[in-house]
């Protein structure tokens, strides 16, 4: 049980944090990301002295110079030391802007103005707080306009350690920056802008990158060129510029002298326009060859508009290429309207989304392929974009969007000039076009559209903060696939199972991807127009994930590192000592505590950067959620964990960016190899103890209620002998158990059905005859008793509930079954009963198994003549790991439910000769012998499993 405290800023804002009764406000607060002042986190000074309006509280230990007597007499309070005794209202000392981190603002003065080409002009700028400026090579910042209250998003193109800073504007009749750097802009102008800002950047790992840049998204690719000519790195690099016309040429030279410092560049630009005089024609990803992309083995680093980025992963996914990263950075068009840009002033010319003329078409596939700068914003532009979307179609975010074409292969006899060449090819040529894509459909699709509630009709603005990627329905953003589809899974007939909520299931990560999904990868659409996303292969089956977590921890090191104050270094402390109580040596004391606390201290450091943009990344790994699972019945954790928290803290106090960086890296070796054995143990503990090996070899087997438990158990041994199954269940977790059995070589079909209902049984059966023509045996393992308590305590509706879960399941599965059972002249059923039928504290699940008793014996009778067998088991206590789905009643809180709870089973242990629980092996044994044809001569008969309780 936790308490609800609110935090009452000076400026009048209230935020509400949870506290559990043994946790200190600081440390709830910090876990939250509240920054409230902080300095010993050990009631020593008095830095986070507050008010308590209301509540009870222990105040803690301290000393009487952080807080006198009289101070706490008149309800004074240290956060760092006091728990919560009810919920609490504090008057926090400080305004809550200065409680959460922000990105820095900073003015400028521009020193340069160059005109680069036709649409291109070249932007330099000074600035004096040039030290607080720290920002990672691809990262960006809103400029404001002057003169309009309009800001724009620009990425920088000169390195982070450059002491000026350089960007590259795309002109655009009509956009406020255009107007303003065409019409008003001046050298010894000043200028306001906010930042950095974004998650696209370069990683630092020694593996080959490969560089696209469509358009002035040239800008952030500068920026990693010149970093990797700072750092002297060895890494090969290939870059290929793509533009629409030769008038959006700019920057040859300035790659040509970085391709000089950095030998092992080599690069090529396009340019779309089949007009242009350039030695290459074609989109940005034609030029892409074999070698750019080292077997898989490279990091792609894209940045352009939307159309450019999908049709560049069309293109990888067309040739069945899988690189081990693509980072790409593309407008988020949902971001236009309602935005700064919305207001911009529409241009006469510009293209209407719902009416694209043929020549606007054209000219809209030129230049969503090469030609659109992401790092200009304005919103002719996106119309521009829109466009496309609306008109063309190829396909973009599962629309059509462009019309079908086929870029032509490189030819074997494509020369190449040196490293450098720039040979002329023709790429092939955009097909017919097509129209008659619906607008709105479409326009809620594009670039992040998807991330909106489905349903509403209309594009809206995002709010700062917002939680983009989980509202809705939406599962692909943009084309990024972010959930597992669930193809292979869907709910069956009848009524929609109830959702059953996962007790692991990360509550507090709606970004996070999916487990069992092939790639993964998280996505970040913002306000200020950027989408920037990541994907990797199959995370979840690799390391990925957190190989992927220190490449953002890396980045953020960079960011923060010798930047914070003495109160986020005490509450990044506090944070990593959060951790040390949940490991002991190398066990988990508490391996689902740990989990909680270690999020909180990674998703710290990337608060600490000011930059949610990086957060929004980290968070969309779905690290936590990933651990949540994995490390669900862990006991063994590396060692070193909890002291690399502490060691990173104390890195940071000493602003050792050295030390840092290898240990941010040693420790996700670390993670890897605690959640590695993790999964490896858990595996291992579902595999059966006994196996006859082909015994089932042939058969159909339904099992019901076999995503966790004795059901899962049973399925996974009765696949291992051989037999084909349909796997049923109410939670989609028995598409795990499937793929389990599957990966080991057996045959398994997974089912979501509310067998609560005759629609779905019967749908369940159907589909086991669809898919594998006849059913063999039967086994109705769904049910359980969902409250523990006397008969009295039950309410009427709880009675019907038990009965519906434990006794009409399986009546209404065999109704459906028997049919079947009975054309084909064969066929088993095996019903779990319990010895429940004589125990305490769960009368109707007692009852509901006494009628499974009956339904067992009079079937047998009733269809012996049919060549059917009906048999059963009865369960006594049997230990299993903690329950991953819900019960469906409630959990006992009070004393009195606990000892109900708890006097069931002393019962029930009791009742066993053997004084002991079963195990799930020893009850899966059972069944699949009940269940073979070992068992031919044995029908109507229940047979109790329950250590010598006869039930
Ligand atoms: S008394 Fe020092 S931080 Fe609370």
């Amino acid at each position: 049980m936790s308490y609800q405290v609110a935090l009452s800023f000076e400026d009048g804002v209230t935020r509400f944090i949870e506290c559990d009764p043994d946790q200190t406000v600081a440390d709830a607060s910090y876990r939250q990301r509240i920054n409230i002042p902080l300095d010993c986190r050990d009631g020593a000074c008095g830095t986070c002295k507050a008010f308590c309006e209301s509540g009870d509280y222990d105040g803690g230990t301290y000393i009487d110079d952080a807080l006198t007597d009289d101070e706490a007499a008149s309800g004074y309070v240290l956060p760092c030391s006091m728990t919560p005794k009810s919920d609490l209202v504090l008057q926090i000392a400080t305004t809550s802007e200065v409680a959460k981190t922000q990105a820095g603002e900073f003015t400028a003065t521009i020193t340069a103005l160059d005109r680069l080409s036709p649409t291109t002009v070249a932007l330099t700028i000074d600035t004096p707080q040039r030290a607080d400026l720290a920002f990672l090579p691809g990262q960006y910042v809103n400029i404001a306009v002057p003169g309009t209250d309009e800001t724009r998003s620009y990425s920088f193109s000169n390195g982070p350690d450059e002491k000026s800073l350089t960007f590259l504007m795309k002109l655009s009749p009509g956009g406020v920056m255009s107007d303003y750097l065409t019409d008003r802009a001046a050298v010894g102008d000043e200028l306001t802008f906010t930042g950095p800002h974004g998650s696209f950047f370069l990683r630092e790992t020694d593996r080959p990158v490969l560089l696209l840049a469509g358009g002035t998204g040239l800008a952030p690719i500068l920026s990693i060129l010149r970093t990797m000519v700072a750092t002297g790195s060895r890494r090969p690099v290939h870059l290929v510029y793509g533009v629409s016309t030769d008038d959006d040429v700019v920057e040859l030279d300035t790659i040509a002298k970085l391709a000089t410092e950095l030998p092992q560049l080599t690069w090529d630009y396009v340019v779309s326009d089949p007009a242009s005089t350039a030695p290459n024609t074609g989109y940005v990803m034609s030029p892409i060859r074999d070698e750019h992309l080292h077997g898989g083995d490279v990091a792609v680093y894209l940045c352009g508009p939307p159309p450019m980025v999908e049709a560049v992963r069309t293109h990888f996914a067309e040739r069945g290429i899988e690189p081990t990263g693509i980072y790409y950075e593309k407008f988020a068009l949902a971001a236009a309207p309602g935005t700064e840009a919305d207001s911009a002033a529409e241009p006469e010319d510009a293209p209407q989304p719902d009416t694209p003329s043929e020549d606007t078409v054209d000219t809209m596939q030129e230049t969503a392929f090469g030609a659109v700068s992401p790092a200009s914003r304005d919103r002719q532009q996106l119309l521009e974009l829109t466009s496309v979307a609306a008109g063309e179609g190829r396909e973009l975010a599962g629309q059509p969007m462009f019309a079908a074409t086929t870029a032509a292969p490189v030819g074997p006899g494509a020369a190449r000039d040196g490293n450098n060449s720039r040979v002329q090819r023709d790429y092939g040529a955009l097909g017919s076009t097509r129209a008659g894509v619906d607008e709105v459909d479409t326009l809620r699709s594009v670039a992040g559209q998807g991330i909106w509630p489905a349903g509403t009709g209309t594009t809206r603005a995002l709010d700062a903060g917002e939680d983009l990627v989980p509202a809705g329905a939406a599962r692909a953003i943009a084309g990024q696939e972010m959930l597992t589809e669930n193809t292979g899974i869907r709910p069956l007939g009848g009524p929609a199972p109830a959702p059953a909520k996962h007790e692991s299931e990360p509550q507090s990560e709606p970004n996070a991807v999916q487990p069992n999904q092939g790639a993964a990868a998280g996505v970040t659409a913002t306000p200020d127009g950027y989408e920037i996303g990541e994907q990797h292969p199959s995370i979840y089956k690799s390391d990925a994930v957190f190989d992927a977590r220190q490449a953002l921890e890396l980045g953020a090191v960079e960011i923060t590192i010798g930047r914070l104050s003495s109160q986020q270094l005490a509450g990044f402390r506090l944070l990593a000592e959060a951790t040390v109580p949940y490991v002991d040596g190398d066990r988990f004391v508490d391996a689902a505590a740990y989990t909680e606390a270690n999020a909180a201290f990674h998703d710290y450091l990337f608060t600490l950067t000011g930059n949610e943009h990086l957060l929004h990344a980290y968070r969309a790994l779905g690290v936590k959620g990933h651990m949540d699972e994995t490390l669900r019945e862990a006991t063994w954790c590396d060692p070193r964990c909890t002291q690399d928290h502490l060691d990173i803290v104390s890195a940071f106090e000493a602003g050792d960016r050295k030390a840092a960086r290898a240990l941010v890296a040693e420790h996700a070796e670390r993670s890897k190899a605690t959640t590695r054995r993790a999964m490896k143990e858990a595996r291992e503990a579902t595999r059966p103890a006994f196996v006859s090996p082909g015994r089932f070899a042939g058969k159909v087997v339904v099992v019901t209620g076999s995503a966790q438990g004795i059901g899962e158990r049973a399925a996974r041994r009765i696949g291992a002998e051989g037999g084909a199954l349909v796997l049923a269940d109410r939670s989609d977790l028995v598409q795990g158990v499937a793929d389990d059995v599957t990966s080991e070589g057996g045959r398994a079909r997974a089912v979501l059905a509310d067998l609560e209902t005759y629609e779905g049984a019967q749908a369940v059966i159907d589909e086991a005859l669809e898919v594998f023509g006849r059913i063999d045996v039967l086994i109705n393992n769904v049910g359980g008793a969902m409250w523990f308590k006397p008969y009295t305590e039950f309410t009427a509706d709880q009675i019907q509930a038990e009965i519906n879960r434990s006794l009409m399941t399986t009546l209404w599965s065999c109704r459906a079954a028997l049919p079947a059972l009975v054309r084909q002249g064969s066929g088993t059923i095996v019903n779990v009963s319990s010895v429940a039928t004589r125990g305490i504290h769960r009368i109707p699940y007692s009852a509901a198994k006494g009628g499974i008793n009956a339904i067992t014996e009079s079937l047998a009778m009733e269809y012996a003549g049919s060549g059917i067998r009906v048999v059963a088991t009865a369960p006594g206590g049997t230990d299993a790991p903690p329950r991953r789905i819900p019960r469906g009643g409630d959990a006992p809180q009070t004393e009195q439910e606990k000892a109900w709870f708890q006097a069931h089973i002393d019962q029930t242990v009791e009742s066993s000769l053997m004084k002991r629980y079963g195990t799930l092996d020893e009850q899966a044994a059972v069944i699949a012998f009940l269940a073979s044809d070992e068992a031919a001569y044995v029908t109507g008969t229940v047979v109790p499993v329950g250590g010598g309780d006869q039930g």
